[in-house]
């Protein structure tokens, strides 16, 4: 078997980690959240659940990849054969429960950057995403053919994925990551300070963002002991944990490497970055609410709607620069949606390189096409319907149980102190005793209570 290959420098793999962690997610559902959550007030069940569960199995993720050299599949097998099956499960379900409908809306991002150039989305926004460019079916059932400019862009995704994930880490996804992340950066706080320029747009980011409303995180209160469970929930699926992406990524580090330090500011800046994000946000539906007087709290909502049917909106309504203000603003979530796409195809990949021994440039192709076709599915005009349907099951169930089996089998099968032991081994900052009993008891308790809580919820 040839050389695993290796990142090529520690900035690149933690570019490489925050592209993943920091998606569609952080723009479009970060925000409402804590606006619906308590604003400022959000930040704390936020912030405990970083702590608490965020933060420990990014390092256990990043300690598994490391210590094992594989991906999930192998990975598991290699602490315990009978856990393989579970290895396939979060790659698995990562590609097939996000990556295909993931590579959809980046289509979709795509058809609005172009749609940016004269606002063609007209003035009832809302009516246009829904019966003009996706023409959404009757129900889910109803596939009712293929949306021919979303298929366009879900293949050109899929194609840029390819050519990125074709090439060893060091030269695919490394480089794209060193390309793309400095660049939505700039671009992001561009759209931050526009936004803040705006009239309307401070007022609405004090009362609505920041003014903490304590009263809705009470964990005593039945909205409020929610609002902590979303809080877990949200936590996850930004980091990108429970699909094996963390773990592969944490595959191709060199030997000697810091882990805890690397868990930290992958974590930490993937949240830096939503919060952030927040202020434009925020300040762009302020005013927009303010220059059409209407009430904030029906202008904002969260998801698909915010950017494709909020956004425009609001970019209609500014006096100056509309072109711009949307051809950046849909350039940041194609490039935030890109770098979490290539982390899922490689995550996938790499479980199938690494177990089969498989050759790189064959399976990759093999599964961009499989990924693509599967995709279909989203561009036809039910997939708005279906993509709701996948994502329900996929971030309520689908990466918490990932991570309950990685804490089981990190903190009981291999042994919390032996993982801790190959953490301190590898150099950097030290973990202390604590991290054994949060990996043991703490993180997969919150877990399984979080499984619970979304299970009641569906059948109450
Ligand atoms: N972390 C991404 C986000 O916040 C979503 C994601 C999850 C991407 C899992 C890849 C894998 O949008
Ligand atoms: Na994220």
């Amino acid at each position: 078997m040839s050389q695993r290959s290796l990142w090529g420098s520690k900035v690149g793999f933690l570019l490489a980690a925050i592209g993943s962690a920091v998606g569609l997610g952080n723009i479009w559902r970060f925000g409402y959240m804590a606006y619906e959550n308590g604003g400022g007030a959000f930040l704390v069940p936020y912030v405990v659940a970083l702590l608490l569960a965020g933060i420990p199995l990014m390092i256990l993720e990043y300690t598994l990849g490391h210590r094992e050299k594989a991906a999930p599949p192998l990975a598991f097998a290699r602490i315990d054969r009978r856990w393989e099956t579970i290895g396939w499960w979060m790659p698995t379900i990562a590609f097939f429960g996000i990556n295909l409908f993931y590579a959809a809306v980046i289509g979709w991002c795509m058809n609005y950057f172009c749609f940016s150039v004269n606002q063609a989305w007209g003035a009832d926004t809302g009516d246009f995403f829904m019966n003009t460019f996706l023409q959404v079916s009757d129900s889910p059932f109803e596939l009712g053919g293929i949306r021919w400019p979303i298929l366009a862009g879900t293949v050109l995704t899929w194609v840029i994925s390819w050519a990125i994930c074709f090439r060893e880490v060091n030269h695919g996804i490394e480089k794209a990551s060193m390309i793309f992340m400095p660049l939505l950066v700039v671009l992001t706080l561009v759209l931050i300070g526009w936004a803040l320029r705006l009239e309307g747009a401070w007022p609405a980011i004090k009362e609505h963002y920041l003014t903490a409303r304590w009263d809705k995180i009470n964990p005593f209160t039945a909205s409020g002991s929610k609002v902590w469970v979303e809080a877990f929930g949200q936590i996850f699926f930004t980091l990108s944990l429970g699909f094996g992406i963390m773990i592969a990524y944490a595959s191709y580090l060199p030997k000697k490497t810091d882990i805890v330090g690397n868990a930290l500011i992958t974590s930490v800046l993937n949240c830096l970055y939503s919060f952030l994000t927040g202020f434009a946000v925020f300040g762009t539906i302020g005013f927009m609410a303010a220059s059409k007087g209407v009430p904030f709290a029906e202008a904002i909502t969260s998801g698909p709607g915010l950017a494709f049917v909020v956004y425009p909106e609001a970019i209609n309504q500014l006096p100056t620069g509309q072109t711009i203000f949307g051809m950046l603003f849909f350039l940041v979530l194609i490039m935030a949606g890109l770098s979490s796409a290539i982390s899922l195809v490689e995550a996938f990949c790499c479980s199938l390189i690494d177990k089969f021994d498989f050759d790189r440039k064959k399976t990759v192709t093999w599964v961009c096409v499989l990924g693509c076709l599967g995709s279909v599915v989203f561009t036809t005009r039910a997939g708005l319907w279906i993509l709701d349907i996948v994502d329900h099951f996929v971030n309520n169930y689908g990466l918490v149980t990932g991570g309950i089996f990685e804490c089981l089998l990190v903190g009981w099968v291999l042994k919390a102190a032996i993982a801790r032991k190959h953490v301190d081994q590898a150099g950097g900052v030290k973990l202390n005793k604590g991290w054994e009993i949060l990996v043991k008891f703490v993180t997969p308790a919150i877990l399984i209570l979080v499984i619970g809580f979304a299970l009641y919820s569906e059948f109450s």
